[in-house]
């Protein structure tokens, strides 16, 4: 009895398990609204495919193309009415789906898919993929059923503005890189690409009318190791680590984009983070130092308790120097002319002003211009950009600074990175709002235990990315455009390194700017996640696991060091040993806070699931402890 019992509960368990009907529960990020219904579609090599008119024969062929390789079948896309799998653009629109949104519906005999444009088409072909075991994500041909539940999807954007940021400056991304970044950034329904194009570290953009922007400006010496700490260039070295995108690749790029609803917003990152610029074009600052190399990661700022910061080495262009506006002149002629998109993201961040404080020409222009502080230089040379990206029917969007100084016009976009405060400062003086806070979104930031993971300055965890709310309390919801992940270089040397940190904060994220707010549920997610994990494994994608791990804290309670542990993850069990060995499921269990005996102690811990280790073991010496504490 006991054993028809256990094969009974087997069969559940694997039926629910290979169900049609549980990928259907999968979706990142989460649809608007969701009806399952019994029974399958089966995708064979016989199905058909078709779409209704010229607009909708784009979603059409991309998704035949999508399952070519994995399932085998060669599909050809057809204009018709009606196919077993079939793409209409709405005759009449739909005005509740908007310019993103889809309908989507699927019956043992037909897949229809239906939108006012052709970004909801490749929305609602993303997630009928999604509705497709996840061996679709494979890379050779598999032979199984390539079943799709039946099930009926409305679904619509939260938020216009659905972005991830690449550094490219820091670490030069390939253009392969690049678009592949920007496939899989869109296969989570994101639709904007900020693409960090120049910095210190590296200029990546063809300006033919600057040549030595790219033939100077993209190039540094070699180096290795821990960025910020990296030697710096001797005299005579060649400098041969970088690349950059000649304009023809960024063309390229923009087309790849477009057929994915992906619109990319280039950035210049001005007045400072401007080394590799003033490398090429020494002139272009204050103290115009011939010696200026493009930076390859040296100890080059020195940053203090306050926040506040120091640059060794000038990186700021001279704001007092008309030759200045005439290179921005050049380079936004040429940025504005190539990219099609609205906005021009000028940067604005991190500009040290003190080679300014001590340039004569620069205290002429704040004399002149009776400016009291030193900051409202920045606001002078934001105002001119502006004007010039004005005069090429481009908008100025910047990171949160640009309101420092006070002449941005409202026209201008600010993106609110150091926190919130700066979107709800942007807001209140009716800016549009870009939401992409280090506390949520800062995707170069690690994502579990500073033992584990690669070291980075700060820890961000998935379940606070998923966590974040883009519109602050108080604030005016029209002004907050969306938001977006920024994933910073200086720690990334190649692609999958990249991944790894996206992956699954992006996917947090993703549902953050699409889904609904009210459908937000941090143990429905997790559960989806885990399946994306399958998705990403079937791809080759890299992604971190630490959303496994323990979370391990301490405090003194007098003068006792006490550990707390938790996990991010409600169904793991942690075990921990403080005797040097091994923890494993007959080790101590952790149940609430404990205090660690005196002692060259070392904590040991380690997560379980359903009886086998699932996270990373960590481990913490005594040094490690009391320093958390001290924090
Ligand atoms: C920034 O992280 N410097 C915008």
């Amino acid at each position: 009895m006991k054993y028809l019992f256990s094969t009974i509960c087997l069969f559940t368990f694997l039926a629910l398990i290979l169900s049609p009907q549980i990928s259907a529960q999968q979706l990142i990020p989460q649809p608007v609204a969701m009806n399952l219904s019994k029974g399958t579609f089966t995708l064979t090599a016989s199905s058909t495919v078709g779409y209704n008119n010229t607009e909708s024969r784009g979603a059409a062929e991309m998704f035949a193309k999508s399952i070519h390789i994995p399932t085998g079948f060669a599909l050809t896309p057809v204009q018709r009415k009606s196919s077993a799998i079939q793409f209409n653009i709405l005759a009449m629109p739909d005005t509740k789906i908007g310019k993103e949104g889809y309908l989507l519906s699927v019956s043992s005999k037909h897949v229809v898919i239906s939108a006012n444009t052709p970004a909801g088409l490749f929305y609602g072909m993303q997630t009928l993929l999604q509705l497709l075991p996840s061996e679709i994500m494979k890379k050779e041909s598999v032979n199984i059923s390539w079943n799709i539940p039946s099930v009926s999807i409305i679904d619509y954007p939260r938020f216009d503005w659905r972005g991830l940021m690449l550094d490219v400056s820091r670490h030069f991304f390939s253009k392969e890189d690049v678009k592949t970044y920007i496939e899989q950034m869109s296969r989570y329904k994101f639709n904007t690409f900020h693409w960090h194009l120049t910095d210190d570290n590296g200029w990546r953009i063809q300006i033919k009318s600057l040549p030595k922007l790219t033939e100077v400006g993209a190039w540094r010496v070699q180096r290795y190791g821990a960025f910020g700490s990296r030697s710096e260039p001797l005299p005579g070295e060649p400098a041969t680590y970088g690349g950059f995108y000649t304009q023809e690749d960024i063309r390229e790029i923009i087309q790849f984009a477009a057929e994915r609803n992906v619109t990319i917003v280039p950035e210049i990152d001005l007045p400072g983070h401007s080394m590799a610029a003033i490398a090429a074009y020494p002139e272009l600052s204050t103290r115009k130092d011939t010696s200026t190399r493009v930076n390859p990661g040296t100890h080059f700022a020195e940053w203090f308790s306050n926040g506040t910061f120091k640059m060794n080495i000038e990186n700021a262009l001279n704001p007092s120097d008309e030759n200045v506006y005439q290179f921005l002149e050049k380079v936004f002629t040429e940025v504005a002319a190539l990219f099609p998109g609205t906005y021009i993201h000028v940067g604005g961040d991190e500009c040290y002003k003190g080679y300014w404080q001590q340039d004569s020409g620069c205290v002429t222009l704040m004399r002149k211009m009776n400016m009291e502080h030193v900051e409202q230089l920045q606001g002078y040379f934001m105002g001119r950009v502006e004007k010039i990206l004005k005069s090429k029917g481009k908008k100025l969007l910047g990171w949160d600074e640009i309101l420092e100084g006070g002449s941005i016009s409202p026209d201008a976009t600010v993106m609110s990175w150091r926190g919130v405060k700066g979107g709800i400062e942007a807001a209140s003086k009716k800016h549009n709002v870009v939401m992409t806070p280090t506390t949520f979104a800062y995707l170069d930031y690690n994502q579990g235990d500073q033992t584990i993971d690669p070291p980075v300055y700060a820890s961000l965890r998935v379940r606070k990315s998923y966590s974040f709310e883009p519109v602050p309390d108080g604030v005016d919801a029209t002004y907050i455009l969306g938001g977006q992940g920024n994933l910073w270089a200086e720690n990334v040397p190649h692609l999958r390194a990249a991944q790894y940190l996206i992956y699954p904060r992006a996917w947090a994220l993703s549902e953050v700017y699409w889904s609904p707010k009210e459908k937000k549920d941090w143990n429905d997610f997790s559960a989806r996640m885990e399946s994306h994990f399958m998705r990403a494994d079937a791809a080759g994608i890299n992604y971190s696991t630490a959303v496994f791990d323990a979370i391990i804290k301490t405090s003194k309670r007098n003068e006792t060091l006490v550990f707390e542990m938790d996990t991010e993850l409600s169904d793991l069990k942690i075990y921990f040993t403080i005797d040097d060995t091994m923890p494993d499921e007959y080790s101590p269990g952790y149940s609430g806070p404990v205090e660690l005996p005196s002692g060259p102690i070392t904590l040991r811990a380690v997560t379980y699931r359903n009886g086998k280790p699932i996270g990373h073991l960590i481990t913490l010496k005594r040094e490690e402890l009391e320093k958390r504490a001290a924090k």
